[in-house]
């Protein structure tokens, strides 16, 4: 038995895998983030620890096979900052990936050309970097007694082993990882006025960090438990979909989407706002576009409108139309692929006195393929090979929003079958492979599919001019916010 924890921006789920990597069992307990100010995004780590504990206690209770637990992956929203002291108690509340109060700061740094050319990526507002520099300038008392800088996932291999342990693809978004070499830079630490010592020590995510702490394996009536090195959250999804080569990859439509290729050497190209990240294996990286509102975009013409985002969506059927008239720009928290723009805002445009709530879902929808289009632009312009890729995440539970997004990409969209667990199973199978040492390519193996989402062929060029008009209207609208 191995276990996969996704520690989400609003949840956690643990999932329970048997030794063929069949789901067993899974249970999940929510949280929420904090918004004390415009832009701060914040969650106390405490919550996610009496989330794991209450994840873990029902499925303990619901399935008596958890006493055979072997290994355990510990998957987790990516960038946050939890800062210890000396003795592991945590300093302030967690600064998550979407808090954006230390967009001077990240300006600051990536003007530095040493954090692109070793981050292999921009220096993003939500990165973990400037988050200590704000912290430095705003908070010099804690400052001071940061002993210890630990992702979301780092923290609970710590509540989990007892040591400061951080995999690879999670430290690659800090912007103080040299991402080629997998090592922590002492140049970037430095530039940033930290020290190699309050960093974690680093571990591929498919290799042991540690074991289960006695007292924790005891309190749960299991035995000797291996902890994997984890991962970030879409580097465990990308191992739960099988996508660790070359051609593999998904669509991901959460709050933020997206668009995620493996890839089997290192690639940088930080200047096209893709991310470059380590993946949670050795020798493979993964390159990936994130737009920042996705099914949030939909999600707030829902609550505007009073209505849940199926019911805005299933009014338009199952057919997909023409481009519309009316376009939606999805820049809701501004945007990071392709425009690294923490201030740019939404629009619509096109509106007339005909235009219709069903109109506006349709260029909500279309706005958002447009953003993963951006992000597929950019990501064949490094030589990623895109072929058919996977759609997960909430969104893609919408047969409209898919053939859609297959048509502006021009690829086909595969669903998995059923029971699509992404990180969760992505980090049970870091669990499997940390505790039994196989070779991850037999373990992390793509599900089997449900739907194949083919483009639709008589559309793909209408959808294509409205992609380069959706282009067209960035620069303009930046001129006048
Ligand atoms: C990736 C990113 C998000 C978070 C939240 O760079 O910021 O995908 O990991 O899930």
């Amino acid at each position: 038995m191995y276990l996969g924890i996704d520690l989400g921006t609003s949840g956690l789920r643990a999932l329970l895998i048997d030794d063929q990597g069949r789901a067993i069992g899974s249970s999940e307990a929510h949280y929420s983030a904090v918004h004390p100010h415009a832009g701060w995004s914040e969650q106390d780590p405490a919550e996610w620890i009496a989330a794991l504990e209450k994840a873990v206690a029902h499925l303990r209770a619901s399935h008596p096979e958890f006493a055979a637990l072997k290994g355990i992956g510990v998957a987790g929203h990516m960038h946050g900052a939890t800062l210890l002291d000396a003795e592991n108690n945590v300093l302030r509340p967690c600064i998550l990936w979407n808090d954006t109060r230390s967009h001077t700061e990240a300006a600051a740094l990536d003007h530095l050309p040493v954090f692109r050319e070793i981050s292999a990526n921009i220096v993003f507002p939500g990165f973990t970097a400037p988050k200590l520099m704000w912290v430095a300038k705003n908070e010099p008392e804690v400052f001071a007694k940061v002993a210890k800088v630990l992702l979301p996932a780092a923290y609970l291999n710590w509540y989990l082993t007892g040591a400061h342990v951080a995999d690879m693809s999670d430290s690659a978004g800090t912007s103080w990882l040299d991402v080629g070499a997998r090592d922590w830079s002492s140049r970037l630490l430095s530039a940033s006025h930290m020290r190699k010592d309050q960093m974690p020590r680093l571990v591929e995510g498919s290799a042991p960090a540690g074991q289960l702490r006695a007292d924790l394996a005891q309190a749960w009536g299991v035995g000797d438990v291996t902890v994997a090195g984890g991962a970030g959250d879409n580097a465990a999804a990308a191992c739960g979909i099988g996508a660790l080569t070359e051609g593999q990859g998904f669509v991901s439509l959460g709050t933020s989407g997206v668009l995620l290729a493996a890839r089997n050497g290192f690639a940088p190209a930080p200047a096209t706002a893709l991310h470059t990240f380590c993946h949670a294996v050795p020798d493979r990286w993964y390159q990936m576009g994130v737009m920042l509102s996705a099914t949030d975009s939909l999600n707030w013409l829902a609550s505007i409108t009073g209505k849940s985002p199926r019911e805005l969506v299933e009014p338009l059927g199952e057919t997909l139309p023409p481009p519309g008239r009316v376009r939606f720009l999805p820049y809701l928290s501004g945007e990071r692929t392709p425009h690294n723009d923490a201030a740019i805002r939404g629009s619509f445009t096109g509106l007339g006195t005909d235009t219709t709530v069903n109109d506006m879902v349709l260029a909500v929808l279309t706005g958002v393929a447009f953003g993963l289009r951006d992000s597929a632009e950019a990501l064949r312009a490094t030589g990623a090979e895109l072929g058919q890729l996977f759609a997960i995440g909430g969104g893609s539970a919408s047969a409209l929003w898919l053939k859609l997004i297959a048509t502006v990409l021009d690829l086909p969209l595969a669903k998995p079958e059923a029971g699509e667990f992404g990180a969760a199973l992505g980090a049970a199978r870091l669990g499997q492979v940390a505790a039994t040492g196989a070779d991850p390519a037999r373990i992390m193996t793509p599900p089997p599919i449900g739907a194949v989402i083919a483009p639709q062929a008589d559309l793909v060029a209408a959808y294509d001019d409205a992609y380069r008009a959706f282009r067209a209207a960035y620069p303009a609208i930046r001129a006048i916010q």
